[in-house]
């Protein structure tokens, strides 16, 4: 039974996992406290992580009717995301193993997305292609095993999710943006304005937002908010967003030679881009497979699970183990 621990960005996370059954499942969103600044404080985020850990780990222990001296292993976010937020999970993973004398695993944030999909789908074959794209993050990676990672490509600037925050703030529709430009589009017509496709004709599978954010932003600028057709403009750029998603991910299975697709992160509750994927799963001669929706955002069972992995190699941190903002994603030894 693996205890998970997450507080890379703005949720305080922990939950408890065996054998790839979820036992619980606590989340503490921070959302509401930075909504009024339009976007995640670190400051503020790593501070409300201190306060909120011991509950959120309580939680998850009790709500699963177990008591911590039946954890056997912990595993925690030390890699990839807000050092604040990372140190705080990290030490408090560290005093608990240290105490219950039990194994400690660190993990990569995105690693723990990759599981978020295998733990919803446990029939994914192995190799196929994730997707990880949310607020943080736009990540391409050939799982040619369980923890064996290739990175094919990944943001070049904003992150998917970060763009449509933009945008939305742009439109002065509110945060997290997602969601909420989601919701409107359905009321838009989304061939209503031509938005570029970001580096379409490259060869590269990376991703970026920031050139479509300025076209979104320059075709607009100066002119009277009340005015603007706010559910086409949401539907053309959600529709060049999921364009530039699908069209890498596809291309990049097909260079894999593979035929599975996983997608997952919060942009992955995306309507317009689950009937995307969906087309495709349809028409090509690929097969998609999402991430429960509950398991899209950042979430601690899906750290636990790659914790189960990983543990089940020998990968074992010491009590050293450090919060790393930046690390690559790597395969185990
Ligand atoms: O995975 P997540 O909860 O946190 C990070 O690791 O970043 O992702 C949050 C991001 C936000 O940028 C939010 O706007 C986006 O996911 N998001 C969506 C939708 N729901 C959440 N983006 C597009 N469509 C959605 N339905
Ligand atoms: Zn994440």
């Amino acid at each position: 039974m693996t205890l998970g621990i997450e507080t890379s960005c703005d949720e305080t996370a922990a939950a408890l996992v065996a054998d790839g059954a979820i036992l619980s499942n606590v989340v503490a969103s921070q959302m509401d406290l930075h909504a009024r600044f339009g976007g995640i404080v670190p400051e503020v985020a790593a501070r409300k992580h201190v306060e909120a850990i011991g509950y959120v780990i309580k939680e998850a222990v009790d709500s699963a009717d177990k008591k911590l001296a039946d954890v056997e292993a912990i595993a925690v976010t030390s890699k990839y995301g807000l050092i604040g937020s990372l140190l705080v999970g990290v030490a408090a993973a560290k005093s608990l193993a240290y105490t219950l004398k039990v194994p400690l695993i660190g993990i990569h944030h995105i690693e723990g997305h990759i599981f978020a999909n295998i733990i919803s789908n446990p029939k994914v074959p192995m190799p196929h292609v994730c997707l990880t794209v949310s607020g943080g993050h736009t990540m391409l990676v050939y799982v040619k095993g369980l923890c064996q990672y290739e990175v094919l490509g990944n943001t070049l600037d904003d992150a998917g999710g970060e763009a449509f925050d933009k945008i939305a703030k742009f439109l002065g529709l509110g945060f997290p943006g997602g969601p909420v430009i989601d919701k409107v589009s359905a009321q838009g017509n989304r061939a209503a304005f031509n938005f570029p496709r970001p580096l379409w004709r490259s060869k590269t599978l990376d991703f970026s937002f920031s050139g479509l954010k300025t076209a979104v932003v320059n075709m607009f600028k100066g002119k009277e908010r009340s005015t603007l057709p706010i559910p086409d403009i949401a539907a053309s750029f959600q529709e060049a967003v999921v364009d530039h998603l699908v069209s890498k991910t596809v291309q990049a299975a097909w260079r894999k030679g593979v035929s599975a697709i996983g997608v997952t992160g919060g942009v992955a509750m995306n309507r317009r881009l689950r009937e995307v994927f969906s087309d495709v799963s349809r028409q090509e001669r690929y097969k998609v497979f999402f991430t429960r929706p509950d398991l899209c955002s950042d979430n601690a069972a899906m750290i636990a699970a790659a914790g189960g992995a990983r543990l089940g190699y020998g990968d074992i941190a010491g009590l050293d183990l450090s919060a790393v903002p930046n690390a690559p994603l790597e395969s185990v030894a």
